[in-house]
């Protein structure tokens, strides 16, 4: 039994690495579970021994250390954090420390978004800084890219000289389950769960890779108000929903705590649906007199109270490994498990990812496992339980050869997959098909896997070009296809010939080129001959072609196969150039933009152009269902009644930026004094 001395210490290290791998690296290795059980033990610990108690232990401080890349801001007011409850027990002694001061205390109760923290500073009405929380005292600079998320006004509707307001900017789930598919086709490590993949985009040197990346915010909290008192949360959250921020729908305001706790029953039953993650709920008390006489302790207010959600895992048997042959011969091994109940729905296959990740988790085939989704989406498994082993588990063997065509299975240089080496392996090619055919490549609607499968079993195509050979006698005999649906598919087949260039690069399936390098490529390359005559030195020429994209590029072009795909599909018609109408991607769908005054670049009218070519509207007129205006110079009336209304407010640089014309300032520069919002 260790003494308390040497508990305590190393409780201190665990919880030290555990906040390194969390702030630093953004790759945690504890739950959030486990992390809170040790920080417990702690805070039990010292409680019971405060001769103990130093100043550097991890009860002392808020967690967290600002990274070296980006500039240090110090915070104005301390950002603090949240002491956690874990049950209804804990949320009644939250309760009853406050009755005994306050007998009849209502709390806000709030969604626990489960992101990174950001602070915000307007000044006059204009976003001047954006930082992250840091140790609470000192945090790092994102403003360059706190500006490129869209949700987040760059100027809010307010007199008041300085604001400072708090939220939490997360990933939306599908935004996260996109980006790792595409981190996996481009051969880069996926993002462990939404809230890593927010914090990985936020701290990004290069402000276009976050704005690349759909980041998004809600509000809770205001810091500062020069010259503004508040009587309440609520009116806070109220205030900051007129600012024009973002704020969570479902804060509600509670009469006691036991509301609070069927509040909370409300938020858990829907907590799957939403689009986003959250951790638990938020209880604040509401009256800020209350909150300013009950103050703070070194890191947590006393007014407020996390109620952590119960971790959800399951154990189950990690009953077999399949394997799985990607489009680019990758081999992907998934996890067969014994099926079991776990955040709502039935589990029973688990990403496995590579055979470095099994090996690091030490798995065996017959180990009980225990699952938990990640980022309440992807299954994923996280340990296995080598005490339960009774000698009948069995290695997972690394394979040799690929489990479709018997291929040899070879590993890349410095990579972690292994791939079939058969260019031609049915495997390939069936997800090459499917590829081709899905939303963001060729977009042939009712070609979809199980149509694929059919035309490959009746041998009525053996590669892609083949797709473009169909005809109505052979569709119509097929089980389950009418003839009102092969019209259909040919239909669709006929008019994805016209889809523009940067559609087709993405359909081949070059290794490393997803859809935001093909149209980069475009950008530089109208013609596919064009593409296929460039050389390694060409692509590197382009700012975000890298020496490896550059080779993919070339090694595929150079390869007979590929060049007679591209000849064939060319003489069936495909369209082989760019083409910029109704092609880009559609960046602006829904947005509504207003200019005014003289643009430097351009006119009024090719601005525009540049809105609905990006599937945006252009309107005349300031009205609520405008979402930004763009100043030029010599701005008239229009400006003061965006202010009024808290339409976001846009120069023509900013404007350039977000449609992508023009590349943004780094971070370092971008200092308000050096770029000037109006
Ligand atoms: S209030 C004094 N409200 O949870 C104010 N925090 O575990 C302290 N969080 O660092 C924060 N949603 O990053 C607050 N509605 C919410 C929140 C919230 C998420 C995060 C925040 C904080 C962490 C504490």
């Amino acid at each position: 039994m260790p003494t308390a001395e040497e508990r305590i210490a190393e409780l201190r290290n665990i919880i030290r690495e555990a906040d390194r791998k969390y702030y630093v690296l953004d790759a945690p290795d504890l739950t959030d579970a486990q992390y809170d059980k040790f920080m417990a033990e702690l805070k039990q610990l010292e409680a019971e021994n405060p001769a103990l108690v130093t100043a550097d232990s991890p009860t002392q401080r808020v967690s967290g250390t600002p990274l070296q890349d980006f500039p240090s801001v110090r915070h104005t007011t301390k950002l603090l954090s949240l002491d956690n409850v874990f049950d209804l027990e804990g949320l009644r002694n939250f309760d009853k420390k406050i009755r005994d001061v306050f007998p009849e205390p209502a709390y806000e109760t709030e969604l626990k978004i489960d992101g990174l923290t950001v602070e915000v500073v307007y000044e006059d009405g204009v976003m001047v800084q954006a930082s992250t929380r840091g140790d609470g005292v000192t945090g790092e600079d994102v403003t360059g890219n706190v500006r490129t998320i869209r949700s987040i006004p760059l100027r809010i509707p307010t007199e008041l000289s300085r604001l400072e307001v708090r939220g939490e900017i997360y990933m939306p789930k599908d935004s996260f389950l996109r980006l790792n598919t595409e981190c996996e086709e481009q051969g880069r490590a996926p993002f462990a769960n939404p809230r890593n993949a927010a914090a990985g985009s936020l701290r990004q040197l290069n402000p276009a890779i976050t704005a690349s990346r759909d980041l998004s915010a809600f509000f809770y909290e205001i810091q500062f108000a020069d010259g503004r008192e508040f009587a309440s949360q609520a009116e806070k959250i109220n205030f900051l929903k007129q600012m024009g921020l973002p704020v969570n729908p479902r804060n509600a305001l509670c009469r006691n705590i036991e509301e609070v706790w069927a509040k909370q029953e409300e938020f858990l039953a829907v907590r799957h649906d939403l689009p986003y993650d959250i951790d638990g709920v938020v209880v604040k008390l509401n009256d800020v007199s209350a909150q300013t006489a009950l103050g703070e302790t070194s890191r947590c207010p006393r007014w407020a109270i996390a109620y952590k959600f119960p971790a959800e895992e399951a154990e189950t048997i990690l009953e077999d490994v399949t394997l799985n042959v990607g489009r680019t011969g990758v081999i992907a091994p998934t996890a067969v498990l014994k099926p079991v109940q776990l955040a709502g729905s039935v589990i029973s296959r688990a990403t496995l990812h590579n055979f470095d990740y099994i090996a690091m988790k030490n798995l065996l085939i017959g180990d009980h496992v225990v699952i938990c989704k990640a980022g309440d989406v992807i299954p994923e498994i996280l340990r296995s339980l080598p005490d339960k082993r009774n000698g009948s588990e069995k290695a997972i063997p690394i394979p040799e050869h690929c489990p479709t065509c018997g291929s040899a299975a070879v590993r890349g240089n410095g990579e972690a997959a292994y791939r079939c080496i058969n260019p031609d392996c049915p495997a390939r090619l069936r997800e090459s098909l499917r590829f081709f055919t899905t939303r963001e490549a060729m977009d042939i609607e009712g070609m979809g896997p199980a149509v694929i499968d059919l035309l490959l079993e009746e041998k009525l195509i053996a590669g892609i070009a083949d797709i473009y050979t169909l005809n109505m006698f052979q569709l119509v005999v097929l089980d389950r296809m009418g003839a009102k649906s092969a019209q259909n598919l040919l239909n669709a087949i006929a008019e994805s010939k016209k889809r523009d260039l940067p559609r087709l690069i993405t359909a081949l399936g070059i290794r490393n080129v997803g859809t935001r390098t093909a149209q980069e490529l475009c950008k530089h390359y109208t013609t596919m001959d064009s593409l296929m005559s460039a050389t390694v030195e060409d692509l590197q020429k382009i700012g975000d072609i890298g020496p490896v994209v550059a080779e993919s590029i070339v090694t595929f072009f150079a390869d007979e196969g590929n060049r007679a795909l591209i000849g064939r599909l060319k003489e069936y018609g495909v369209n082989m150039e760019l083409y910029q109408q109704e092609t880009l991607p559609q960046l602006l769908a829904g947005k509504t933009f207003v200019f005014t005054g003289t643009l430097s670049s351009m006119t009024r009218q090719e601005a525009g152009e540049i809105v609905r070519q990006l599937g945006g509207k252009v309107s005349s007129s300031i009205g609520p269902s405008v979402d930004f205006l763009v100043e030029g110079t010599s701005a008239g009336s229009k400006h003061d009644k965006a202010v009024t209304l808290g339409i976001s407010i846009l120069t023509e640089q900013e404007f350039l930026v977000m449609t992508g014309k023009e590349e943004a300032a780094p971070a370092q520069n971008e200092e308000p004094e050096q770029l000037p919002l109006f």
